[in-house]
């Protein structure tokens, strides 16, 4: 398998706090990566280091071989679809302009062409069409983050950036799009790194679970392996979480909605 993104011996400081102290990573392209891991040890900083928003004190970060460095910034973040918890919307925008605001879409000499483009990605998100015209304050949180999603998505880049993309929707909301992101997922083989603070999201979406703490890497594995062998007392504590929400005991954990599913 290709090697999408790596992090090698990656460092990161803030004045003279340390987030990331050699931190290694590989994800493979076609990967979903979920990360899961305690509040502030560095799930955000990891992120942003991939699309240039941050750069590593010392290491190299890689984009299929290729060092981030040598890219040409403009050309890195066109390839990168960027997607925060929260809105991020332009405010002054209808959803039509804010979706299409993205580079890969704006044809000026060509409306129509954006025009469809923007209503394929506002169907596939699953937003009515009556809200093309509409600014974000007249939408819900989740209908809000579905625009931010269409608008990451539209670029069509070959990497998905996302940090806690559903964190402010219900329940019900936030189990649709992630039947909607997975499908998505699963047409288009982009390579994905999700940011979460729910495991069971981190096993339902991921093909790979990165479990971090205090800026180190405790497990990176298939959800399988994570719920049942668990490489440290952090990571089994994240399972235990997961098998008392799921309400079986160990011998029946198959039966969960995803454990088992993508087991390798
Ligand atoms: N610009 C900054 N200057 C100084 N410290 C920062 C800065 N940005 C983040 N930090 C600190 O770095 C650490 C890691 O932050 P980061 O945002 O990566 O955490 P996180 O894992 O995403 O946390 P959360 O789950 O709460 O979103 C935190 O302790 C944070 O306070
Ligand atoms: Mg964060």
């Amino acid at each position: 398998m290709q090697t999408m993104i790596e992090f090698r011996h990656v460092r990161k400081r803030y004045g003279d706090k340390i987030i990331l102290e050699d931190f290694n990573l590989s994800v493979e392209k076609g990967e979903f990566v979920t990360i899961i891991g305690s509040s502030g040890c560095g799930k955000t900083t990891a992120l942003k280091m991939v699309n240039g928003l941050l750069e590593p004190t010392d290491g190299d970060i890689l984009i299929e071989g290729e060092s981030i460095r040598r890219k040409d910034q403009t050309q890195l973040r066109r390839n990168i679809g960027y997607a925060i918890q929260g809105s991020v919307l332009f405010p002054h925008m209808t959803v039509e302009q804010n979706i299409a605001y993205v580079p890969n879409l704006l044809n000026k000499r060509d409306k129509k062409k954006t025009r469809d483009a923007v209503s394929k990605w506002m169907k596939i998100v699953g937003l009515d069409e009556e809200m093309r015209e509409r600014y974000p304050a007249e939408l819900s949180g989740g209908q809000q983050q579905r625009v931010g999603i269409a608008r990451a998505l539209a670029a069509t880049p070959e990497i998905l950036l996302m940090d806690e993309p559903f964190g402010a929707v219900d329940e019900i909301t936030r189990a649709q799009l992630q039947t909607e992101l997975r499908q998505i997922y699963e047409k288009t083989g982009i390579t994905v790194m999700f940011v979460t603070h729910d495991i069971s999201e981190a096993l339902k979406l991921g093909t790979k679970v990165l479990v971090m703490d205090h800026g180190e890497i405790q497990q990176y594995a298939a959800p399988g392996e994570i719920l049942h062998h668990p490489a440290t007392p952090f990571v089994s504590r994240l399972a235990d979480q997961e098998r008392r929400m799921c309400h079986l005991p160990e011998e029946r954990l198959d039966e969960c909605e995803f454990s088992g599913a993508r087991a390798e």
